[in-house]
């Protein structure tokens, strides 16, 4: 075969791959074979440049502009819709096209409403010649070249395409390549991006289309615009089947339903699953499927009657911050927070919204006095995005953490290497005690019914507790001197402090609000040491050695035991009564055999779950620690095995197979031969 025609098999075999890949969502080649494919493609181009097609693969990124965008008036109007707040606007609107069609309408394609920015594509002959935004409806802007960058946008059609034809669609950034762009700006010191559709939108209006490029946007098209030359179909639905024939990328999310209830539905399904999608939506958009319906009833001056937008709540507002405050947490820890002017924003009035620590406000730079951004998404905590700089009122100061603690008066302290400022007055310090007595007694730690923000709050002014233990002296007349509290409430505090005596060790490691123990590691000490005091006892390398713990975690475990206060405290709870240990076990049922010896485990081991083959080796009184050294007995390895195995064979620590680990643990060491 000659180069030209290698060269022409190689365009469509590649085009039908990033066909499946971007507008089908499917994977069937490996990335090597698309890689050597492509490669051969441009070895071609480079010794026969002759050769090279306008809309070969290679040509999605052109050259920058030198100009502006040039204005492109629209062959047919680009409609925006009309919205429905709610299910009764939703249902006026049915009744209004069910009323001018004079019966029922023949069906609904229900779609989502993808929050982006609306695009027309121009194809004649099934080439791509135009890509332009909406602007006014009647005229938008030229941005083919930008839009010849993004991957789902084919830049030849497949099979027979018509003559002439425009379609519409969002283009949009998704949500992992809006948080990936957002890292490394975070990495290089810069601001933020406010939010996936503005960044979508800011980068298909870049001059340099390889910045485009470099956004990874993608597209869902929903609409048929002109066509000349196609075949004679009846329904959108129809439309969009073609459309996904001819490869543009069509939501597969969108369906076709027969009744107004069966909308409904789709909306109740598509609102409850908001936020799995790798895109960002405002709502739902039904249309009245049949092409004739459509006809029918036709446009008013601003949107198509046959078609509907049900809005989602907002997940985005823009309000006035007040003031930045701070918080004090249980473990000293300070985090600022923004006071806001009242919002409602993702189904809920937002006043106030964490600020996460004092870098990232920095970084951000918000201001108080400033518009901001406050986003809530889904059951996700109200978070100020970042401000509106063309709203920011002149003489605005820039923050700055207070050097004292408006708590406690004492200094508050960055430390090099930490992310958090912290206050340094300890348990002097009245916002960090009752967080800390609050979290004692949440239902992760001690789970103590009743001792919630507001009680802590009393007890704490009242000057009843000044630490955990104190809890546990509580009396019934005590609380009957707190204002409100009654013989009932009382006694139900006091069964309920009773109770948690017998909460598992883990949730009490946990309620102790050690720096870095969250419930997870707290349940691998407990688990490990078994009694309260053991892990006191142990020092950094024996926490460190288990699996999941790091020295950071592990020198933080050691240095909270370390302090006399916290040793004095721990002493307390034991004359309370608490559990300081793990029930016995009924006695080791197997063999000790692998006593005194220390195991990693990587990979996948046929047959074994990771904790199974972790549960199996401790059984029999053997250690599972995180990384390799070479004091370690073997590594046990199954498929896959990464770095742990290349640091067991540089370190001559002896590797098991699946097989030698079942005899290691049939026969003891001795399997092993
Ligand atoms: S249909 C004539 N379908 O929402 C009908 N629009 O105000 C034209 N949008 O500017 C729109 N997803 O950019 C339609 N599945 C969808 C959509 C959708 C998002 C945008 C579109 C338009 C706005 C409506």
């Amino acid at each position: 075969m000659d180069q030209a025609d290698r060269y022409r098999e190689l365009l469509t075999e590649l085009r039908e791959h990033n066909h499946r890949y971007h507008a089908l969502g499917l994977t069937i080649i490996d990335d090597n074979e698309y890689d050597a494919l492509y490669r051969e493609l441009v070895a071609i181009e480079e010794a026969h440049p002759e050769l090279i097609d306008s809309q070969s693969l290679t040509q999605r990124v052109g050259e920058p502009l030198e100009t502006g965008f040039a204005p492109v008036s629209h062959r047919e109007r680009m409609f925006s819709l009309d919205n429905a707040m709610s299910i009764e606007e939703l249902d006026a609107w049915n009744e209004r096209l069910v009323g001018s069609l004079g019966r029922s309408g023949r069906g609904y394609s229900c779609e989502l409403k993808i929050d982006g920015l609306a695009i027309s594509l121009t194809y004649e002959r099934g080439e791509l010649v135009r890509a332009s935004t909406r602007g006014d409806g009647a005229v938008g802007e030229d941005v083919t070249a930008n839009v010849r960058t993004i991957r789902s946008v084919p830049m030849v059609l497949r099979g027979e395409a018509p003559e002439v034809m425009e379609v519409r669609g969002e283009i949009y950034l998704p949500v992992s390549e809006f948080k990936a762009l957002n890292a490394r700006q975070a990495e290089a010191g810069a601001p933020p991006y406010i939010n996936p559709r503005n960044t979508a939108a800011g980068s298909v209006r870049q001059k340099d289309p390889a910045m485009t490029a470099s956004r990874n946007l993608a597209v869902w098209i929903y609409q048929l615009g002109f066509v000349e030359g196609g075949p004679q179909l009846d329904t959108h639905t129809q439309q969009m089947q073609w459309l996904s024939d001819l490869g543009l990328r069509i939501n597969p999310a969108n369906e076709t339903v027969k009744t107004i209830d069966d909308v409904k539905r789709y909306i109740s399904d598509a609102t409850a699953h908001r936020h799995d999608r790798d895109y960002e939506t405002d709502g739902i958009v039904i249309k009245a499927d049949a092409l004739a319906d459509q006809a029918e009833v036709g446009f008013t001056a601003r949107s198509p009657r046959w078609a509907i937008a049900y809005k989602l709540p907002p997940e985005e507002k823009n309000t006035v911050l007040r003031s930045i405050e701070i918080n004090v947490g249980r473990t000293g820890a300070v985090t600022p927070y923004a006071v806001m002017e009242p919002v409602f924003v993702g189904g809920v009035t937002v006043t106030n919204a964490t600020l996460h620590n004092e870098s990232e406000l920095l970084r951000k730079d918000v201001r108080p006095g400033d518009t901001v951004v406050v986003r809530r998404a889904g059951d996700v905590i109200p978070e100020v995005v970042g401000p509106v700089l063309e709203l920011r009122p002149r003489g605005l100061r820039k923050w700055r953490m207070p050097e004292l603690c408006p708590f406690c008066g004492n200094p508050i302290v960055l430390t090099a290497g930490e992310a958090k400022a912290k206050c340094t007055g300890g348990f002097t310090c009245g916002s960090r005690l009752r967080e800390y007595l609050y979290h004692f007694g949440s239902r992760g730690a001690m789970d103590i019914e009743g001792l919630g923000y507001k009680t802590v709050d009393a007890l704490v002014s009242a000057e009843l507790i000044e630490d955990p233990a104190d809890i546990y002296g509580l009396t019934d007349e005590q609380l009957l001197t707190l204002e409100g509290w009654g013989a009932i409430s009382a006694t139900n505090l006091i069964s309920a402090i009773e109770r948690s005596k017998s909460r598992p060790l883990a949730k009490l490691i946990f309620g102790l609000g050690i720096d870095h123990v969250g419930g997870t590691v707290a349940g691998l000490l407990a688990e490990q040491f078994r009694t309260l005091a053991a892990v006191g006892s142990a020092t950094v390398e024996q926490v460190s050695e288990i699996g999941g713990i790091g020295p950071e975690i592990a020198s933080s475990v050691h240095s909270w035991f370390a302090d006399p206060d916290n040793q004095a405290l721990v002493g307390r709870l034991a004359d309370a009564g608490i559990t300081l240990e793990l029930p016995e076990r009924d006695g080791p049922t197997l063999p000790q055999t692998l006593d005194g010896l220390s195991f990693v485990i990587t990979g996948t081991l046929d047959g074994f779950s990771r904790d199974a083959a972790k549960a199996a080796i401790q059984e029999r009184g053997g250690k599972v620690i995180g990384s390799v050294s070479s004091k370690t007995t073997a590594l046990v390895a199954g498929e896959n095995a990464g770095s742990k195995l290349a640091k067991a064979q540089a370190v001559g620590v002896p590797v098991l197979d699946v097989e030698s680990f079942v005899n290691l643990l049939e026969r003891g060491p001795d399997g092993l031969i």
